[in-house]
């Protein structure tokens, strides 16, 4: 039973919540980068959608560029988590840079099942959120054979090329429930569509959204730590709301939270996106505690210990001491 103090008040944090292991090994691979050949290592686009590790990062001499165009000839350039598409990886060989792909090994893998179903010619009807760098380099793998389905409400107006031809696959960070109404209507639209080997939202999206659930339908407030461009936790977000908290916020930090959120309020429920260093949430906590709330109780909904070993083009150099 969560910790309660005499007024009966009580704050619960989600567990899993927080670093997953393709943020983890990104984040990795861009500090060692650094020791490895010094400041300063390029990254194209955020090295994962959080300000705070991304604000830590230019500190200690990385350089984040929205497009290769900035990266001097020569330089050592880190690909991002969420992947990149194959013209960038054209670019950046024709224009002689040394390359370090941190793409989430989640992420790569539908690629591959991209590129599969494009041989197999079928019409690939991709579900996620448009201008999403993830969405960007997925779609760069097979462009002519995917169409962005972004919502249950897009399936109605969707034209393919053969209706008995026609396969699915998604973003990594959706919100499992709606993705799954999506894919429902696709199949009432397309009673032959193909399913992914296996799926594509990722499993620290999935009990990320599964531990937030079960401790939002009896919060008055939920808060979740993570930056607004980060997908998974805005879902979080969404997830905390529909299943059923009274009101859910997103934070960056313990600087961003309003006093009036907690007017009146007596169960609160924390977690934390796959970007979000545990040291904000601790922020979090430790706020919440000087506003006269109890000490969190942890409610763990399973544990994970998946872990990814770093690109093997940095470590065949860690191995060189290069
Ligand atoms: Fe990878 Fe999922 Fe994290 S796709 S980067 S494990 S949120």
């Amino acid at each position: 039973q969560p910790h309660t103090d005499s007024t009966g008040r009580r704050v619960v944090v989600a567990a899993p919540r927080g670093y997953c292991a393709g943020v983890d090994r990104a984040v990795v691979t861009v500090e060692r980068a650094l020791e490895t050949y010094g400041a300063p290592i390029y990254v194209r686009k955020q090295i994962v959608h959080n300000r705070h590790v991304v604000e830590t990062l230019e500190q200690r001499g990385a350089i984040f560029v929205d497009d290769l165009g900035s990266v001097p000839e020569g330089a050592t350039v880190v690909f991002s988590a969420h992947g990149v598409s194959p013209a960038v990886r054209d670019e950046a060989r024709g224009r002689g840079l040394k390359t370090i792909d941190a793409t989430c090994p989640l992420v790569t893998k539908v690629h591959h099942e991209a590129k599969r179903f494009a041989r197999e010619d079928l019409d690939i009807l991709l579900i996620g959120h448009a201008g999403h760098e993830e969405v960007e380099g997925t779609t760069g793998e097979a462009p002519s054979n995917i169409t962005l389905v972004q919502s249950p409400a897009d399936v109605d107006s969707l034209e393919v090329r053969d209706p008995s031809k026609v396969s699915w696959l998604s973003q990594t960070t959706l919100s499992v429930d709606e993705t799954m109404e999506t894919v429902r209507r696709l199949r009432e639209k397309f009673p032959d569509l193909i399913d992914p080997p296996s799926d594509d939202i990722c499993y620290a999206t999935s009990n990320r959204q599964a531990a937030i659930k079960q401790i939002a339908d009896h919060s008055d407030l939920v808060i979740v730590v993570g930056s607004a461009n980060s997908s998974n936790s805005v879902r979080l977000v969404e997830v905390a709301l529909e299943a059923g908290a009274t009101a859910a916020y997103r934070v960056d930090n313990a600087g961003e939270i309003a006093d009036e959120w907690l007017d009146g309020v007596r169960s609160i429920g924390i977690t934390s996106g796959a970007s979000v260093p545990d040291d904000l949430v601790q922020g979090v906590l430790d706020h919440l505690q000087r506003k006269g709330f109890p000490v969190a109780t942890e409610e763990r909904l399973t544990e994970e210990s998946l872990v990814f070993a770093l690109p093997p083009e940095l470590r065949r150099d860690l191995r060189a001491g290069a």
